[in-house]
């Protein structure tokens, strides 16, 4: 079965064609961080505009460069949510403008259970059946969660953020450190050489399990990033020449970085312990930091677990997963959701 896959959730448009839910034939993406980093972060009113501009060209590039003709594809699949209401419609109104015209299934789907699903993209030598319960890190710009994968389609999430995703963590701190947008890769680059133990950075924890949340999460799985977000805005103030120092802003990079990646390797650590799951599994835009990487596959080592992880182009928004993710839900037989509607806030199940 060869799928075609559109994603325009956020800030990235995007078109792959994947063959039997995991061969990646082709996969295009288009970054518009050039139209967005001059006001710090994603304006929803361009990023659609800029998907509806870019979408023709990049749906054929993906097929020519799949070496296909339109004839041959199978299925349209296409994010329906969660990510930004007119940045979802536009990728949506593309896929149901080619499902009808080539008279093939359109397929909507989660952008989350995509992000779990990269790690299975060009591994036809592991399926889910095999490998599940999975517990899933998934860490975007959007979202922070704490997944046990118990079958293709089948999730149950014990934890998330009560406040900041990490990725936001990252973007956030690295616009009071003046590094841009977007900024995950920009702390990343930052904190080299740095010492990550030259600011005490808090690591959330009892906040958690103090705070109001209403949730039915048990806080123990839990995220929580104002804190140390807010005990650098504090820094930032005390040492307003930190921008002109090289040396100290790496430090201070390096010491955020190991705040946040500490903060999630914990609750990891903690849910390892409490679910003994068969695997690890980590996804999303952050899975792109080495230093968290390198984290993630030191506690999978400890557990005696396989780490599943998608290289990193599959770890930030990507057709490849939508379409692969597609093609494997309806070779299992799945019910597959063709709602035309775009949902902004729709949850994992
Ligand atoms: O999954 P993704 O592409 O989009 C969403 O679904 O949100 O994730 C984007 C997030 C951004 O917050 C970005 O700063 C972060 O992923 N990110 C990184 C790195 N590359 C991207 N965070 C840490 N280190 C990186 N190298
Ligand atoms: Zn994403």
């Amino acid at each position: 079965m060869i799928v075609l896959g559109i994603e325009t959730s956020c800030d990235d448009t995007s078109a792959a064609v994947v063959a039997d839910g995991t061969r990646v034939i082709s996969s295009v993406v288009s970054s518009q961080t050039g139209a967005h980093s001059p006001h710090g972060g994603v304006v929803p009113e361009i990023a659609s505009r800029r998907h509806v501009e870019a979408l023709p060209a990049i749906i054929a590039r993906a097929v020519r460069a799949a070496g296909i003709d339109w004839g041959d594809l199978d299925a349209v699949t296409v994010t329906r949510g969660p990510g930004l209401a007119s940045s979802l419609m536009a990728g949506l109104v593309a896929a149901r403008g080619l499902s009808h015209r080539l008279d093939i299934p359109l397929w909507t789907l989660n952008h989350l259970e995509a992000h779990i699903y990269s790690v299975f993209l060009d591994r036809a030598d592991i399926s889910p059946a095999e490998l599940c319960p999975i517990l899933f890190l998934t860490v975007s710009g959007g979202h922070s969660n704490l997944v046990l994968m118990e079958g293709l389609h089948r999730y149950r999430l014990l934890g998330a953020t009560i406040d900041d995703a990490a990725g936001e963590a990252l973007d956030k701190a690295a616009q009071l450190l003046g590094l841009g947008y977007p900024g995950g890769p920009a702390i990343e680059r930052a904190a080299h050489g740095g010492d990550p133990a030259f600011v005490d950075f808090p690591r959330a924890g009892g906040s958690i399990k103090n705070s109001s949340f209403s949730g039915d999460l048990d806080p123990d799985y839990c995220f929580s990033f104002s804190g140390v977000k807010t005990s650098l805005l504090y820094y930032v103030k005390k040492h307003p020449d930190l921008a002109h120092d090289p040396a100290r802003l790496a430090d201070v990079s390096a010491s955020y970085q190991a705040a946040v990646v500490d903060a999630l390797a914990g609750r990891v650590g903690h849910a390892l312990e409490s679910f003994r799951p068969a695997a690890v599994g980590c996804a999303g835009g952050v899975m792109r930091n080495e230093v968290l990487r390198a984290k993630m596959a030191e506690l999978a080592a400890r557990a005696e677990r396989p780490l599943l992880i998608a290289p990193p182009e599959y770890c930030t928004d990507n057709a490849a997963m939508v379409a692969g993710l597609g093609g494997a839900l309806a070779a299992a037989g799945c019910e597959m959701c063709s709602d035309w509607s775009v949902e902004p806030r729709l949850p994992l199940r």
